[in-house]
């Protein structure tokens, strides 16, 4: 099992616990756990309402490619510990993370 952390939006911290070797990002993976995420674009990097702050465990991630760069630059809210949660595969690397939510809320 890989465990990490997700805040929402009010601050309340919750562990997720996904089994090893499942073929989703973290945006299928919050979504699926009924976290408010819009995802707009589908997790081609364009929409930018999967937006997470990394609070713990950055380093750990795979580096983020040029057009999640790129998406995360047009964010006024973005800061150097900024992801996509679409571009973030999840795998043993995510162990021990802890992710805010802090993408646009959809009207669930
Ligand atoms: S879902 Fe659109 S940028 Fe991630």
């Amino acid at each position: 099992m890989i465990t990490f952390t997700v805040e929402d939006r009010n601050g309340e911290q919750q562990p997720i616990e996904i089994p090893e070797g499942i073929n989703l990002n973290l945006m299928e993976v919050l979504k699926a756990s009924d976290y408010d995420i819009l995802a707009t674009c589908g997790g081609m990097a364009l929409c930018a309402t999967c937006h997470v702050q990394v609070l713990d465990g950055l380093d750990a991630l795979p580096s983020a490619q040029d057009a999640e760069l790129d998406m995360l630059d047009t964010l006024p809210d973005a800061d150097s510990d900024s992801r996509l949660a679409c571009q973030i595969r999840v795998n043993e690397s995510l162990e021990g993370a802890v992710f805010r939510i802090k993408g646009e809320p959809g009207f669930i």
